[in-house]
């Protein structure tokens, strides 16, 4: 036990998949996994670990933020020697040709901070997701019907923004989509020798203002679950 994870030793998998909602991680869990066990709810934060074709897997909720993942992520590298995670989660498209459900594959994440940014001083760090997971997702996503566009996406630390001059700039440097996750995910993966990868779904539209309607939310969803664990397990 952790001070936010109450799993016991051995009860969370070597490879985790990390939604920021505490009930996507339940939704997902109960739809891809076989014999999913609640494993932790502290805070109401819902981890479950089951299998996927045979591999155990934990589900683990993040919450919204790069300081929430940061607790999350931290105390599964650190105290349960978790070595793959996975983000998956929504986002909001930044270009003309990324529509509501295309799937995102995150190569790198740009920030203006990270609860990581203090150790790094004047080096801008380029957080960038594990190669292997990242082509293994690449080649995945090829089965699925949705649409997928592999590129850099932008971790923001408000989802209410006040700065339409830094959506502009991300725009112009081809950045796909916005969420509020991922670098923070990669750099500390980076830190300690494991591999991430984020994969996510648009689920509204920063220049057109569309939204996926939330009873279609799940539906859209899965494609980005299957690519998820697909990619851990045949890298
Ligand atoms: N901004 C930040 N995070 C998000 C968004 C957004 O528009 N959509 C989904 N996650």
């Amino acid at each position: 036990m952790t001070v936010h994870i109450g799993a016991k030793p051995g009860q969370i998998a070597p490879t985790v998949l990390m939604p920021g909602d505490p009930y996507r991680a339940k939704w997902a869990a109960e739809t891809f996994l076989d014999d999913a066990e609640l494993v932790n709810e502290v805070r109401g934060m819902l981890g479950f670990t089951g299998t996927w074709r045979g591999h155990p897997v934990t589900i683990q909720g993040s919450g919204m933020g790069m300081p929430s993942l940061s607790i999350y992520a931290n105390e599964l590298i650190s105290e349960y020697d978790v070595q793959t995670l996975i983000r998956i989660g929504s986002c909001g498209g930044m270009q003309p040709h990324v529509d509501i459900r295309d799937v995102i594959i995150a190569m790198t994440a740009s920030t203006i901070t990270s609860p990581s940014s203090g150790i790094f001083r004047e080096v801008n760090y380029a957080p960038c997701a594990d190669y292997a997971l990242l082509s293994a997702a690449v080649k995945a996503a090829a089965n699925k019907d949705a649409k997928t566009h592999v590129g850099g996406i932008y971790s923001s630390d408000v989802f209410y923004a006040e700065r339409p001059d830094l959506d502009e700039q991300m725009v112009r440097h081809g950045i796909l989509a916005v969420e509020m996750e991922a670098a923070e995910l990669y750099t500390l993966a980076a830190r300690h020798g494991r591999r991430a990868l984020a994969v996510l779904t648009v689920s509204d539209h920063l220049q057109t203002g569309a939204a996926l309607p939330s009873e279609e939310r799940e539906r859209s969803f899965g494609d980005m679950v299957e690519i998820a664990l697909e990619a851990a397990f045949s890298s």
